[in-house]
């Protein structure tokens, strides 16, 4: 795809991000398709990529907004959609965060402690107002992922652990700001493993079985997102398999009459219509192989120094025979390394090189490490 464009690709100052608008519709399409087999909602996690034009197309498939920070409710009501459609996570709220929120109305806040309720029943009190919220509980199951992005173990930070929810419940009957209207659950993200949704989906019905027998009901239940996608061939499987994701959860997920569902998916809905370019700078001789030092580095792409994480890497513009690189940017790390021994044709000073499958957890990680200046963005 990128190959058609190259002309376009070859005018642009390097880094930079390229989108593809039509990827996203397809994948947003198909997610929107499946979902609504189920009556499913879906909050699209900003956290994945902000951009303006891509919260654009979330909003016209019909999605919500998950978000994790004052400044993502922001960008999310200034991007158009509705308070009513905007949920606000996370383990840290300021006051700040969640007094803008307030003042929005939003849909619910996904609250993580007593300690933060607490503060919340005290700021909406304040304004007069009642936060709607639903509980995030820590479910203790192992999404199966990179360590780094597990949440949902009891060794974990987020969520509420089981043994407490008694004493929550208690809390919150002196909470008089406060209304329970949901339950929430975010296990970890890139989960490849499906049966690991079906091992929530148990837990899930445990504690709506707990909730039920103490008279609560609850309108509102949230599985989070954690849908991976194929970064080692994205080409075969461009779009993550959306049809088998909902199907599981239709499966072995009990709702209850009048019961919304919620996800909040993130990098299946925008992960595979991202790339990064980059120009070659130098080629030097290593060791064992050789060295291709590009102009984007950790600052424009951190995943593979930060999980280890595998992204093909694509030289654009030679069709020379194959040579093995170590792929390294100019940032002044070891770590700042796309991967080691590639396979890529004999590659030279100036040749386009593609990073794919960049397009979650991409541009909105990125820092000024180096003073470096900030990528571009195109869009297709
Ligand atoms: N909901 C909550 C509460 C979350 O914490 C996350 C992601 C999501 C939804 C969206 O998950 P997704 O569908 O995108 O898997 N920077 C890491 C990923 C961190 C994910 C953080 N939470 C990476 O580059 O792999």
């Amino acid at each position: 795809m990128l190959k058609q464009h190259l002309q376009e690709l070859q005018q642009q100052a390097t880094p930079f991000y390229v989108y593809s608008l039509e990827l996203l519709r397809q994948t947003l399409q198909l997610a929107k398709t499946e979902a609504a087999k189920y009556n499913y909602h879906v909050h699209y996690a900003l956290k994945a990529n902000a951009n303006a034009p891509i919260l654009a197309e979330m909003l016209q498939a019909g999605f919500g907004a998950d978000c994790v920070s004052g400044n993502e409710v922001k960008r999310a009501i200034e991007g158009g959609f509705k308070p009513e459609h905007v949920v606000f996570a996370g383990v840290g709220k300021s006051d700040a965060e969640i007094n803008y929120a307030l003042d929005q109305d939003i849909f619910c806040f996904n609250c993580e402690s007593k300690h933060e309720l607490e503060i919340l029943n005290e700021l909406a009190t304040a304004k007069g107002k009642t936060a709607r919220i639903a509980l995030r509980i820590n479910p203790n199951v192992n999404a199966n992922t990179h360590k780094y992005i597990t949440t949902g173990l009891e060794e974990n930070k987020f969520g509420i652990n089981a043994w407490e929810l008694e004493s929550v419940l208690e809390l919150l009957q002196t909470l008089p700001a406060i209304e329970l209207i949901g339950i929430h659950f975010h296990i970890g993200s890139q989960i490849t493993d499906l049966s690991v949704f079906k091992n929530l989906c148990t837990r899930v019905n445990e504690f709506q079985e707990w909730f039920l027998s103490r008279n609560i009901t609850l309108p509102h239940i949230n599985v989070g997102g954690g849908l991976g996608v194929d970064y080692y061939n994205p080409d075969d499987n461009l779009i993550p398999d959306f049809e088998a994701y909902f199907g599981l959860f239709n499966q072995f997920l009990e709702v209850r009459p009048g019961q919304q569902v919620h996800f909040e998916l993130g990098r299946s809905l925008v992960a595979q219509c991202g790339t990064l370019i980059s120009k070659v700078l130098y080629i030097k001789k290593g060791i064992t192989t050789n060295f291709a030092i590009l102009d984007a580095g950790m600052t424009e792409l951190i995943r593979p120094a930060l999980y280890q994480s595998y992204h093909q890497i694509e030289n654009l513009t030679s069709e020379k025979p194959e040579e093995k690189y170590d792929v390294v940017g100019p940032i002044c790390e070891s770590s700042d390394c796309f991967r080691k021994a590639v396979i890529l044709p004999e590659t030279n000073r100036g040749d386009l090189v593609a990073i794919r499958t960049a397009g979650a957890y991409g541009e909105v990680m990125a820092s000024g490490y180096n003073l470096r200046e900030k990528a571009n963005v195109i869009y297709l």
